[in-house]
Protein backbone atom coordinates (compact mmCIF):
# COMPACT_ATOMS: atom_id res chain seq x y z
CA UNK A 1 0.00 0.00 0.00
CA UNK A 2 0.98 2.94 -0.61
CA UNK A 3 3.13 5.32 2.36
CA UNK A 4 2.91 9.00 2.30
CA UNK A 5 4.48 11.80 5.09
CA UNK A 6 2.65 15.00 6.17
CA UNK A 7 5.35 17.37 7.78
CA UNK A 8 3.85 20.50 9.75
CA UNK A 9 5.38 23.67 9.54
CA UNK A 10 3.30 25.80 9.62
CA UNK A 11 4.41 27.56 13.02
CA UNK A 12 5.31 30.44 13.68
CA UNK A 13 6.95 30.39 16.91
CA UNK A 14 10.08 32.45 16.69
CA UNK A 15 11.38 31.60 20.33
CA UNK A 16 14.59 29.86 18.41
CA UNK A 17 15.65 33.24 17.78
CA UNK A 18 17.03 34.80 14.27
CA UNK A 19 13.97 36.31 14.13
CA UNK A 20 12.29 33.99 11.75
CA UNK A 21 9.68 31.30 12.52
CA UNK A 22 11.96 28.48 13.66
CA UNK A 23 11.33 25.63 10.79
CA UNK A 24 14.11 28.18 8.64
CA UNK A 25 16.37 28.68 10.67
CA UNK A 26 19.70 26.93 10.01
CA UNK A 27 21.18 23.61 11.68
CA UNK A 28 24.91 23.22 9.68
CA UNK A 29 23.94 25.84 6.93
CA UNK A 30 20.54 23.93 6.32
CA UNK A 31 17.01 24.84 7.15
CA UNK A 32 15.30 22.73 9.95
CA UNK A 33 12.79 22.44 7.47
CA UNK A 34 15.16 20.77 5.12
CA UNK A 35 16.73 17.87 7.40
CA UNK A 36 12.76 17.00 8.75
CA UNK A 37 12.13 16.17 5.03
CA UNK A 38 15.36 14.51 4.15
CA UNK A 39 14.49 12.32 7.45
CA UNK A 40 11.16 11.33 5.33
CA UNK A 41 12.80 10.61 2.09
CA UNK A 42 12.89 7.01 3.41
CA UNK A 43 12.66 4.50 0.34
CA UNK A 44 9.23 3.29 2.14
CA UNK A 45 7.73 6.81 1.94
CA UNK A 46 6.08 7.90 -1.51
CA UNK A 47 5.56 11.46 -0.71
CA UNK A 48 6.46 13.88 1.42
CA UNK A 49 3.39 16.75 1.71
CA UNK A 50 4.38 19.90 3.73
CA UNK A 51 2.10 22.20 5.59
CA UNK A 52 3.16 25.84 5.19
CA UNK A 53 2.40 29.17 7.37
CA UNK A 54 0.06 31.85 5.61
CA UNK A 55 2.82 34.12 4.41
CA UNK A 56 5.84 31.53 4.69
CA UNK A 57 5.15 30.56 1.01
CA UNK A 58 8.68 32.35 -0.46
CA UNK A 59 10.47 31.16 2.70
CA UNK A 60 9.30 27.36 1.85
CA UNK A 61 10.29 27.90 -1.78
CA UNK A 62 13.95 29.00 -0.99
CA UNK A 63 15.07 26.55 1.55
CA UNK A 64 12.91 23.58 -0.66
CA UNK A 65 14.36 23.58 -4.04
CA UNK A 66 16.68 21.30 -3.99
CA UNK A 67 13.41 18.57 -3.51
CA UNK A 68 10.62 17.28 -5.39
CA UNK A 69 7.71 17.85 -3.46
CA UNK A 70 4.04 18.37 -4.14
CA UNK A 71 2.61 21.68 -4.08
CA UNK A 72 2.47 22.90 -0.15
CA UNK A 73 -1.05 23.28 1.75
CA UNK A 74 -1.27 26.58 3.82
CA UNK A 75 -1.84 25.53 7.53
CA UNK A 76 -4.31 26.90 10.64
CA UNK A 77 -3.83 28.56 13.65
CA UNK A 78 -3.24 25.75 15.69
CA UNK A 79 -0.92 22.79 15.19
CA UNK A 80 -4.51 20.02 14.80
CA UNK A 81 -5.85 22.76 12.42
CA UNK A 82 -2.62 22.39 10.29
CA UNK A 83 -2.78 18.30 10.27
CA UNK A 84 -6.00 17.95 9.33
CA UNK A 85 -5.71 20.52 6.72
CA UNK A 86 -2.62 18.54 5.31
CA UNK A 87 -4.65 15.31 5.63
CA UNK A 88 -7.35 16.44 3.17
CA UNK A 89 -5.14 17.82 0.90
CA UNK A 90 -3.38 14.27 0.79
CA UNK A 91 -7.56 12.99 0.41
CA UNK A 92 -7.70 15.29 -2.73
CA UNK A 93 -4.59 14.04 -4.26
CA UNK A 94 -5.28 10.14 -4.31
CA UNK A 95 -5.01 9.14 -0.69
CA UNK A 96 -2.92 6.56 0.59
CA UNK A 97 -3.05 3.76 3.16
CA UNK A 98 -0.30 5.05 5.73
CA UNK A 99 0.35 8.66 6.47
CA UNK A 100 3.15 9.37 8.76
CA UNK A 101 2.76 12.84 10.19
CA UNK A 102 5.62 14.46 11.39
CA UNK A 103 6.97 18.16 13.17
CA UNK A 104 9.09 20.07 11.26
CA UNK A 105 10.70 20.95 14.63
CA UNK A 106 12.10 17.22 14.74
CA UNK A 107 14.82 17.36 12.25
CA UNK A 108 16.66 13.90 12.97
CA UNK A 109 14.94 10.70 12.10
CA UNK A 110 16.31 7.52 12.22
CA UNK A 111 15.20 5.24 9.02
CA UNK A 112 14.90 2.68 12.02
CA UNK A 113 12.13 4.53 13.44
CA UNK A 114 10.38 5.03 10.35
CA UNK A 115 10.14 1.40 9.64
CA UNK A 116 9.05 0.68 13.15
CA UNK A 117 6.21 3.45 12.41
CA UNK A 118 5.42 1.73 9.44
CA UNK A 119 4.79 -1.68 10.96
CA UNK A 120 3.26 -1.13 14.05
CA UNK A 121 0.49 1.43 12.08
CA UNK A 122 0.07 -1.86 9.41
CA UNK A 123 -0.66 -3.89 13.02
CA UNK A 124 -2.94 -1.84 15.55
CA UNK A 125 -4.00 1.07 13.28
CA UNK A 126 -1.70 3.52 14.52
CA UNK A 127 1.89 3.64 16.25
CA UNK A 128 4.16 6.75 18.20
CA UNK A 129 7.65 6.55 19.12
CA UNK A 130 7.77 7.38 23.19
CA UNK A 131 10.54 7.01 25.40
CA UNK A 132 10.79 6.68 29.43
CA UNK A 133 10.58 10.04 31.78
CA UNK A 134 13.81 9.64 33.54
CA UNK A 135 13.11 12.85 35.49
CA UNK A 136 11.43 13.37 38.63
CA UNK A 137 8.16 15.34 37.06
CA UNK A 138 6.40 17.65 39.42
CA UNK A 139 3.34 20.13 39.40
CA UNK A 140 4.49 23.93 39.72
CA UNK A 141 3.76 27.42 40.99
CA UNK A 142 5.99 30.06 42.55
CA UNK A 143 6.98 27.07 44.57
CA UNK A 144 7.84 23.20 43.82
CA UNK A 145 4.72 21.43 44.50
CA UNK A 146 3.90 18.11 44.46
CA UNK A 147 5.63 14.99 42.92
CA UNK A 148 3.84 13.21 40.14
CA UNK A 149 4.65 9.36 39.90
CA UNK A 150 6.69 9.19 36.40
CA UNK A 151 6.27 5.21 36.49
CA UNK A 152 3.39 3.80 33.43
CA UNK A 153 4.24 7.23 31.49
CA UNK A 154 6.31 8.07 28.22
CA UNK A 155 6.82 11.39 26.49
CA UNK A 156 5.76 10.92 23.07
CA UNK A 157 7.35 11.97 20.18
CA UNK A 158 6.28 12.52 16.35
CA UNK A 159 6.42 10.98 13.33
CA UNK A 160 3.12 9.56 14.49
CA UNK A 161 1.60 6.98 11.84
CA UNK A 162 -1.84 5.80 11.29
CA UNK A 163 -3.87 4.34 8.56
CA UNK A 164 -4.65 7.35 6.16
CA UNK A 165 -8.60 7.27 6.10
CA UNK A 166 -9.17 6.06 9.89
CA UNK A 167 -7.02 9.14 10.75
CA UNK A 168 -8.57 11.78 8.30
CA UNK A 169 -11.99 10.33 9.45
CA UNK A 170 -10.65 11.03 13.27
CA UNK A 171 -9.74 14.56 12.50
CA UNK A 172 -13.09 15.25 10.54
CA UNK A 173 -14.49 14.29 13.92
CA UNK A 174 -12.41 15.88 16.35
CA UNK A 175 -14.09 18.18 18.73
CA UNK A 176 -12.26 18.41 22.19
CA UNK A 177 -10.35 21.35 21.15
CA UNK A 178 -6.62 21.78 21.04
CA UNK A 179 -4.80 18.43 20.63
CA UNK A 180 -1.21 18.59 20.67
CA UNK A 181 -0.41 15.52 18.81
CA UNK A 182 -2.30 13.39 16.01
CA UNK A 183 -2.29 10.10 18.75
CA UNK A 184 -5.06 11.42 21.17
CA UNK A 185 -7.30 12.69 18.25
CA UNK A 186 -6.79 9.01 16.79
CA UNK A 187 -7.68 7.17 20.15
CA UNK A 188 -11.19 9.92 21.11
CA UNK A 189 -12.02 7.94 17.49
CA UNK A 190 -11.20 4.48 19.08
CA UNK A 191 -8.21 3.69 16.90
CA UNK A 192 -5.71 1.60 18.84
CA UNK A 193 -1.86 3.05 19.28
CA UNK A 194 0.84 1.16 19.94
CA UNK A 195 4.32 2.62 21.05
CA UNK A 196 7.82 1.74 19.22
CA UNK A 197 11.00 2.95 20.69
CA UNK A 198 11.92 6.58 19.89
CA UNK A 199 14.70 8.45 20.21
CA UNK A 200 16.95 11.41 21.91
CA UNK A 201 17.73 12.10 18.40
CA UNK A 202 14.26 13.26 17.33
CA UNK A 203 13.46 15.13 20.24
CA UNK A 204 11.65 18.73 19.85
CA UNK A 205 14.18 21.68 18.72
CA UNK A 206 12.46 25.22 20.25
CA UNK A 207 14.91 27.32 22.24
CA UNK A 208 18.48 28.92 20.35
CA UNK A 209 20.13 26.69 23.06
CA UNK A 210 18.55 23.49 21.25
CA UNK A 211 19.86 25.04 17.80
CA UNK A 212 23.34 25.31 19.20
CA UNK A 213 23.31 21.84 20.68
CA UNK A 214 22.19 20.29 17.20
CA UNK A 215 24.35 21.98 15.30
CA UNK A 216 27.34 20.48 17.95
CA UNK A 217 26.15 16.81 17.90
CA UNK A 218 25.70 17.25 13.74
CA UNK A 219 29.56 18.55 13.80
CA UNK A 220 30.74 15.83 15.86
CA UNK A 221 29.07 13.46 13.34
CA UNK A 222 27.22 11.91 16.10
CA UNK A 223 24.13 12.34 13.89
O1 LIG B 1 5.08 24.81 18.38
P1 LIG B 1 5.39 23.35 18.33
O2 LIG B 1 6.87 23.05 18.32
O3 LIG B 1 4.65 22.53 19.34
O4 LIG B 1 4.84 22.87 16.91
C1 LIG B 1 4.96 21.53 16.50
C2 LIG B 1 4.89 21.48 14.97
O5 LIG B 1 3.61 21.88 14.53
C3 LIG B 1 5.93 22.40 14.31
O6 LIG B 1 6.55 21.71 13.25
C4 LIG B 1 5.06 23.57 13.84
O7 LIG B 1 5.56 24.20 12.67
C5 LIG B 1 3.73 22.88 13.54
N1 LIG B 1 2.57 23.78 13.64
C6 LIG B 1 1.71 23.91 12.56
N2 LIG B 1 0.62 24.76 12.64
C7 LIG B 1 0.38 25.47 13.76
C8 LIG B 1 1.25 25.34 14.89
C9 LIG B 1 2.34 24.48 14.81
O8 LIG B 1 1.92 23.27 11.53
N3 LIG B 1 -0.67 26.29 13.79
Amino acid sequence: GKIVALLVAAGSGTRAGGGLPKQYRTIAGKPMIGHAIEGLLHPRIAAVHVVIGQGQERQFADATRTYSLPEPTLGGSERHDSARRGLEAIAAQGGADIVLIHDAARPFLPSRVVDALIDGARGAGGAVPGLPVVDTLARSGDLLGDVVPRAGLIRVQTPQAFRFPAILAAHRAWKNGIATDDAQIARAAGIEVAVVEGDTMLEKLTYEADFVRAEERLAASLI
